[in-house]
This record gives structure tokens, sequence and C-alpha cells, in this order.
């Protein structure tokens, strides 16, 4: 399958003029350069993207702010989407990915008949919202899901609370102004008690009020809030359900790959491929699902294959990218892109790289197939600004995985699908 031609004919570094589009910016396909403006220092975002955000979140999201404040907010936000605590919180997400795989169930046909052609990606964008509102909301209040699977209210709550900017205000000013600020302040979570992203987060409502009292957060800090919670659904969303629909794809285009990884799950998880029995194994121990090497081969393959997302930076002027060639590439006025469909299939980096090879990622060193150029699998991007949702959309993956891969066959169908439309 090729998706994009092997570019090993292009130069560590391609000038563009994207003016008045976005300005210059600057491809960089080269894993060492693209880790100076990452890594080495972490270069901040260009203009554009905080013009683009600025609508919704006015300037005080995490992934368009720089400096001093990102610092303060990455901070309150990195303990709740930590791998441990979205641990703690795999049964909400579990009960969430189980309407999903039921949904597609009620959509499949009896017996070896394929049911009615649909389109899967409207169903995992609602997935990947009820997803991430488990994940972040307050876990104070048990009804405060987005129940965007569920709820068809106006043919699809979820996509107009993403494309309705009143209707996803209203929503979170209700969360931030009605729940967090009166309710949660009486109640801390106690020991042991779940905690999601927006729990973990207003513990630090007493830190900014002037007073030091922990009754009347800024509404500064409200602001903030209500932005992260913003740019967690939209940055979070269409590249989940998309990753899914792509894994599928792949999955069906190599029936081996399925058949490995539904051996997988049949022996971690039990020979018994009913979704219910692995949503009751993973309820009680959770930590089963990091223990499913394979199927991470094949999100991280999927993910190297078709990512999804890439960076931006703004270097300052007079600055320069040294390639691994030790050539050294002028960058003033040109914004930094790092090049990831390029880089991820690159011959010079990747060993068979436009196949889909989910055992490279189990392969040790000296195997022939073991990825060894650092800096080359950049789908989260790298550094600290790297994705904060990594570990959320890992557990997604995984558990779409778990609950679909054993029982249901899933198959493409473009021309019946042109002719139902
Ligand atoms: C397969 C799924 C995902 C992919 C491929 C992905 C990819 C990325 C990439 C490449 C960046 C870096 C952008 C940049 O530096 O300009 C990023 C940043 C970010 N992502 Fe994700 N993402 C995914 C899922 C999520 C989820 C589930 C969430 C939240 C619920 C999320 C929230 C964010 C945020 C807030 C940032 C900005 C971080 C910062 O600047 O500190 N992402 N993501």
């Amino acid at each position: 399958m090729t998706y994009f031609p092997d570019h090993d004919y292009l130069p560590p570094v391609v000038y563009l003029d994207l003016w008045p589009l976005t300005g210059s910016l600057a491809m960089v396909r080269d894993p060492v350069a693209v880790s100076q403006f990452t890594i080495v220092r972490s270069e901040p975002k260009v203009d554009v993207v905080a013009k683009f955000f600025h609508p919704m979140t006015l300037g005080l999201d995490i992934l368009t702010t720089e400096g001093q404040t990102w610092k303060t907010w990455r901070s309150r936000f990195n303990p709740g989407f930590s791998q441990r605590n979205l641990t703690a919180l795999m049964p909400e997400i579990i009960e969430e990915v189980s309407i999903f795989a039921n949904r597609l169930k009620q959509v499949a046909g009896k017996g070896n008949d394929f049911g009615p052609v649909f389109p899967l990606m409207n169903m995992t964008t609602n997935l990947t919202f009820d997803v991430i509102g488990r994940a972040t909301l307050l876990i104070l209040q048990r009804d405060m899901r987005l129940r965007s699977q569920t709820d068809q209210s106006d043919g699809n709550s979820l996509k107009s609370t993403l494309f309705d900017q009143i209707r996803l205000m209203e929503i979170f000013e209700n969360v931030a102004q009605g729940i967090i600020l009166q309710k949660r302040l009486q109640s801390n979570p106690g020991a042991g008690q779940k905690t999601t992203v927006l729990d973990l987060a207003i513990k630090h409502i007493d830190t900014d009020a002037p007073d030091g009292s922990q009754k009347k957060p800024t509404p500064e800090f409200v602001d903030r809030l209500v932005a992260n919670l913003k740019v967690f659904l939209f940055a979070g969303h269409d590249t989940t359900a998309a990753t899914i629909c792509f894994m599928m794809k792949l999955l069906q285009d190599h029936p081996a790959c399925l058949e490995r990884i539904r051996a997988e799950h049949d022996s971690v998880l039990g020979a018994e491929p009913d979704p219910a029995r692995a949503v009751q194994l993973l309820t009680a121990s959770p930590h089963l699902l990091h223990s499913l090497p394979y199927s991470l081969g094949v999100i991280k393959e999927t993910l190297r294959l078709y990512p999804l997302a890439a960076t931006v930076r703004q270097p300052p002027p007079g600055y320069y990218l040294t390639g691994a060639d030790s050539v050294k590439y002028p960058m003033d006025r040109f914004g930094l892109w790092t090049s990831t469909p390029v880089i991820q299939r690159h011959p010079q980096y990747w060993p068979r790289p436009s196949e889909f090879l989910p055992e490279r990622w189990t392969a040790t060193e000296g195997d022939p197939l073991y990825p060894a150029t650092p800096n080359s699998w950049i789908p989260f991007s790298l550094g600290p600004r790297t994705c904060i949702g990594m570990e959320l959309a890992y557990m997604e993956l995984k558990l779409v995985l778990v609950l679909t891969a054993r029982t249901l066959e899933i198959q493409e169908a473009w021309s019946e699908w042109d002719a139902v439309k």
C-alpha cells in the first residue's frame, strides 16, 4: 500500500513559500534536525497556530501558550493524563468503548453476511468525544458525560458539540461554574478516590487565588480551565477517531496481522472472545491492557504509516538547523515544520518502509526490522511539547482492538457507499 511515495530524493530541509496561507515554511525531514527545535531547545509554535485557536480559546489553552504560563498549566494537567491515573479510570473508559463495540455489533450482519454500509468515522468520532469526556470531566458528578454515542438528539449531538461553538461553550460554562466551582470545592476527592484531568487541575485553585482562599478562584483560572477542556476535545477527537479507522483498514488488508492480534487477546484475556468477558477481566485487572505488545505494535505501525498531526515551530532570528549531513540550513523567517509522513516512511530510517509490519515494534536490537534511528517515529511530536493525550489515545485504541478484533470482521465498501449516497 502506498500512501506517500518514498521521498528518498528529498533533501533534509525543503523550503516552501506558502504565503499568504501560512507564510514561509521549511519541511524538515531529518530526525537530527527535528530534535534540535523540539528536544534540544523547544522553540515556540508559529503564530498561525495561535491565530487558528484564538476564536475558541482566546489564547488561554496549553496548545498555544508559551513560557512560564504553558509550564504551569501543562504541569497541572500532566498528572491527569498520566498512565497511572488513566489506568484507574479504565472502567469508565471501558464503558464508553463497550458502547462503541455494541453499536458496531448492532449494525453487523447475521452469520457470515455483512450488514449495511455505514461511515465508521462518525462512530469513532462519537466514541472519542465520550472517552475524552470521561477522562477530563468531573468524577464528582457521575452523570457528567457527553453521551455523544447514545444521545441522538439533533442528529448527532457530538458533532454539533464540536462545530457549534455556542453549544460547546454552554456545556463548559456549566461544567466550570455550576459544578466545579461550587460542588467540587466542598468535597475534595479523598485518598484512593478516582480523579479526572479536571479534578486534579482544580486542586490549584487556591494557588492561583490572590488572597490564598480556596473558595474563590480567579476568573482567569476558570477561563483557562474552560479553554483547555475545549482544546482537549478539539486536539484529541479527530486524531484518535481517524487512527481507529486507519487501524481497522490496515487489519482488513493484513488478515495475518488480525489473526496474530486475536491470538494475543486469547492468550492474555482468555479464549472466550465475548467482549463481556474481556470487560470483566480488564475491570478487575486493568494492567492486563499494558501486556499486549503485538496490539501496541499494530497501533504504533498505524501511526507510523498514517500520522495525523505535526508541529510547526518559530525559530529566533539568525537560526540554523544542522542536519545529519552536517550542512547548516539557514532558517530565518521560516516556520520549522516536522515532515512526519516523510520521516516515518523514509528508507534511510526504516527497513521496508511502506509495509505494515507490527512486528518491527517487538523486534529486538540486531533484528533487521528493529527501529534503529532515534527520533524517527514522531506521531505525537517530541520534547516537552509532546502530545499530552498520548496515553489516553493508546488506551482507547487498545480497548477498541480488544473489544472488536475477535468478534467482528470490518470491510471497507466504497461502491456500496457510493450507491447509498
Ligand atoms: C492518535 C491520537 C493523537 C495524535 C496522533 C496526536 C498528535 C499530537 C501532536 C503531533 C502534537 C504536537 C503538536 C505541536 O507540537 O504543535 C499534539 C499536541 C497536543 N495534543 Fe495530541 N494527539 C493525539 C491525541 C490527543 C488526545 C486524546 C488529546 C487530549 C485529550 C490530545 C491533546 C493534545 C494537546 C493539548 C496538545 C498540546 C500539548 C502542548 O503543547 O503542551 N491529543 N498531539
